[in-house]
């Protein structure tokens, strides 16, 4: 059986971060989580290996089923090193090398290397810009010669467009013959695992090369290409939704993260914004974000804010409505409104304005409507608060007691009418 080594112990410089490189998010997954999922889908062996901020990047792994191994920085720095930090847990001869930041490579992505014979498989591809990437020399009869990183290359040799994608299948029988071989004479001052491909050459061993799609290849070391690759990752999840029956429009304006889903046919609206959601049978209108929200048969929108641990069933949510933390069923709030902690039954309208006030400055408080309860148009519910079933609240009332079944609950300060006073006060006749 192939084992898999991810390569993922090294520090990110170019992503100016103080986040680990392998944990920046794509479409809400870290990067390091991507490849893991693909990895342990071509074998149940993945060998992970860390170094920079490895407590951190640990932590965030510790539901994968793999076996983390630490890389000697000091004595052994560069993607060289790394490998050789996995070692001495390879059971088999057959082992796949990746990087730790190409989070779009898939498992089906994989499978011409498991394909190919060779002791030293290398996947490359052609780039149109391949600024940054290791370049793959050739001998006049197009087989490979070695690798040259870019901050090594001659100017001739940037020009070539043929690069390294990161990814190798190595023999454990090649790895331990060169491993000791690399050296740090490079400008990096490190052990580049690339030199084993120069060191076997120069053996006259063959090193095959596989070409991969470029776009699935692609490597994140700034922050520019965390955002091409999300935005590759992206549309494919939006993708994916479309052709199992949600309807998107102008899609290129919706972002969807890697932990919403659909069920049932659902419609989406320019400038959506969806995470961590469940989606079922909803339109959802434009200019909304939804966040950790369970929306089942209900319309949202334009523009409202749907926040973690809300239930919306048989709903409408309209503009400007934030919702957090509620359970709502069969309820219509249109307008302007903020609902948190909050528990709303059957029939329910909610006026435009409505507050639930179910923060005190230290706790948070619940607020409980029943069913066919009408609040008017700026009321305060003041949690912790209940509304029995059939109430109803005046305009404008601050409401901070509990109203029984088929009560209003009004509290509005007496209006004043002062006569002709607009005249006085701006001196007109
Ligand atoms: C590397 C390749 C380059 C290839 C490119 C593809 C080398 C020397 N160069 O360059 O030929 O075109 O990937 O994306 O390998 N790592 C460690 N420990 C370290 C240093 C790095 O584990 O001490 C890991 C990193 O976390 C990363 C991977 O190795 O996942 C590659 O390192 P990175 O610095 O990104 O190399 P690139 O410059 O992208
Ligand atoms: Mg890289």
């Amino acid at each position: 059986m192939v084992e898999i080594v991810v390569l993922a112990g090294g520090k990110g410089t170019r992503m100016h971060s103080s986040i680990p490189k392998v944990l920046h998010p794509i479409c809400g997954k870290p990067i390091l989580h991507w490849i893991l999922e693909e990895a342990l889908k071509v074998t149940e062996k993945v060998h992970l290996v860390l170094g920079h901020s490895i407590d951190k990047v640990r932590e965030q792994v510790a539901q994968f089923p793999v076996q983390i191994w630490e890389q000697d920085l000091i004595r052994y720095p560069g993607s060289g090193g790394a490998l050789r930090a996995a070692m001495e847990g390879i059971e088999g001869n057959q082992i796949l090398v990746l990087n730790g930041d190409t989070p779009l490579i898939t498992a089906t992505d994989l499978k011409p290397f498991l394909e190919v014979k060779g002791e030293i498989v290398v996947g490359v591809t052609t780039l149109p810009d391949p600024t940054g990437y290791g370049r793959v020399i050739e001998t006049p009869d197009g087989e490979i010669l070695k690798i040259v990183e870019e901050k090594d290359a001659t100017p001739e040799e940037k020009r070539i467009t043929k690069v390294n994608t990161g990814v190798y299948r190595l023999s454990k029988r090649v790895i331990e013959r060169y491993l000791d071989r690399l050296d740090n004479r490079n400008a990096q001052r490190e052990l580049y695992l690339t030199q084993l491909v120069q060191l076997a050459t120069g053996d006259r061993l063959q090193v095959v090369a596989v070409e991969v799609d470029p776009v699935h290849f692609k490597g994140v070391n700034n922050k520019r290409q965390l955002a091409e690759a999300e935005e590759i990752k992206c549309r494919e999840i939006k993708n994916r939704w479309m052709e199992m029956g949600v309807v998107m429009h102008l899609p290129e304006t919706i972002y969807i993260d890697a932990y919403t889903s659909f069920e049932g046919e659902s419609e989406i609206e320019p400038g959506v914004v969806l995470k961590g959601s469940r989606i079922v049978r909803s339109k959802i209108k434009a200019n909304s974000v939804i966040e950790g929200g369970e929306i089942v048969d209900s319309e949202i929108g334009p523009m409202a804010r749907i926040r973690p641990k809300t239930q919306i069933f048989r709903s409408r949510i309209g503009n400007f409505v934030e919702v957090k933390a509620s359970q709502l069923e069969g309820v219509k709030a249109g307008h302007l409104s903020y609902l948190g902690d909050a528990e709303i039954g059957e029939g329910t309208n909610i006026g435009a304005g409505t507050i639930t006030c179910n923060y005190d400055g230290t706790q948070k408080y619940k607020t409980k409507i029943g069913r066919e309860v009408f609040i008017g148009s700026g009321t305060k519910l003041i949690a912790p608060i209940e509304l029995e079933d059939q109430t109803m609240t005046g305009a404008g009332s601050v409401v901070n007691r509990n109203l029984p079944k088929g009560s209003l609950g009004i509290a509005r300060p007496p209006l004043k009418i002062i006569p002709n006073f607009f005249y006085r006060f701006f001196n007109k006749k």
